[in-house]
């Protein structure tokens, strides 16, 4: 077990229906082997190999300290193999170091941050506390490594409307980018709660969401921006599939609609090309008793493809 200092924060979503999927097409002792390209706290992972203690899973996260977090929770288990890198590069040369040459049987995808890099990574992902405007989950990204303050500070106001209205679906966008133009006009906007009270100002309170923070959408178009995440995904979503052995399965768990839409069209593609299936018709979804235990999984959709059996040619 972990020592007692360490607090998971990252409650695993969807893992049932995960799992379930897995057991409808291997039996628990099977030897298998699966990747976890969004490692995050290593709650699927050690789930996973909980229900398939025979199996291997080699997990990634493009966040060092969530790889170190991982590493935590699953005590070093010899099981579990490691990797910080972008999902989107992953490659038969990585698998081929685990002597993994002929594939692997599969790949999970949850989408997005964790809940540690909004509580306690310091990283501005949050519009709550006073944190510096950073919001980069990895600084090495293709050379390139802007952060939030970055893109705030330094871009065109006409990219930043692009953003705000693309990424975060935000409707008083032209106001909000108003605002933080005249502002940095005289002082640089350095943390994240400058930006929120920025964006609170924009918005007339009757407008402002019932249940939501006024700042959802800014934050979460940035953090998109940031991260590039949109591009990585489509990259995956194109590229990793052909990583699966015949008959294994890949599954992608998105939070928002963005995300939903570059999964479904990608994996449609897949299975036009004739190689693959679908394995559900619809999106699965959490069921009540989750979202009720864990808030954040309630706009989670979980979509699963597999690789066609030769036997089924
Ligand atoms: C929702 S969390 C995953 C939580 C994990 N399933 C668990 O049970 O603890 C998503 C994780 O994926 C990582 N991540 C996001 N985009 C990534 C990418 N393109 N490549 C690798 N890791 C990524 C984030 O750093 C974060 O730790």
């Amino acid at each position: 077990m972990p020592d007692e200092e360490f607090h998971i924060t990252h409650y695993p979503v969807m893992v049932r229906e995960v799992l379930d999927t897995y057991l409808l097409n291997w039996s628990p002792e099977s030897k298998l082997r699966f990747i976890d390209g969004t490692g995050g706290e290593g709650g699927h992972v050690e789930a996973v190999l909980k229900e398939f203690p025979n199996s291997e899973v080699l997990f990634l996260d493009r966040d060092s300290e969530m790889i170190e977090r991982a590493e935590t929770r699953l005590n070093h288990d010899p099981r579990a193999h490691s990797l910080e890198l972008n999902f989107s590069d992953l490659t038969r040369h990585h698998l081929s170091e685990l002597g993994w040459n002929d594939g692997v049987d599969g790949i999970l995808l949850d989408l997005g941050i964790s809940i540690y890099h909004i509580t306690d990574s310091g990283r501005g992902f949050s519009f709550r506390g006073t944190e510096d405007l950073d919001m980069r989950l990895s600084r090495d990204i293709r050379g390139r490594s802007i952060s939030a303050f970055d893109v705030i500070n330094t871009y065109p106001s006409k990219e930043i409307e692009r953003i705000f209205y693309e990424y975060g679906e935000e409707r008083w966008t032209k106001k909000i980018v108003e605002r933080i133009v005249e502002r940095r006009r005289t002082n640089p906007i350095r943390t994240n709660s400058e930006l929120a009270k920025l964006v609170e100002s924009s918005i007339p309170r009757k407008f402002w969401p019932p249940k939501n923070h006024p700042s959802l959408r800014v934050f979460q178009a940035l953090r998109i921006e940031v991260n590039q995440e949109l591009f990585h995904l489509k990259k995956a979503i194109t590229d990793l599939p052909f990583l699966l052995k015949p008959g294994g399965i890949m599954q992608v768990i998105s939070f928002h609609s963005l995300e939903d839409r570059i999964v479904k069209h990608g994996f449609r593609e897949l299975v036009q090309q004739n190689d693959f299936t679908h394995l559900d018709k619809k999106p699965r979804l959490p069921s009540e008793e989750e979202i009720k235990t864990n808030p954040p999984s309630r706009s989670a959709k979980l979509r699963s493809l597999k690789k066609i059996e030769l036997s089924d040619d």
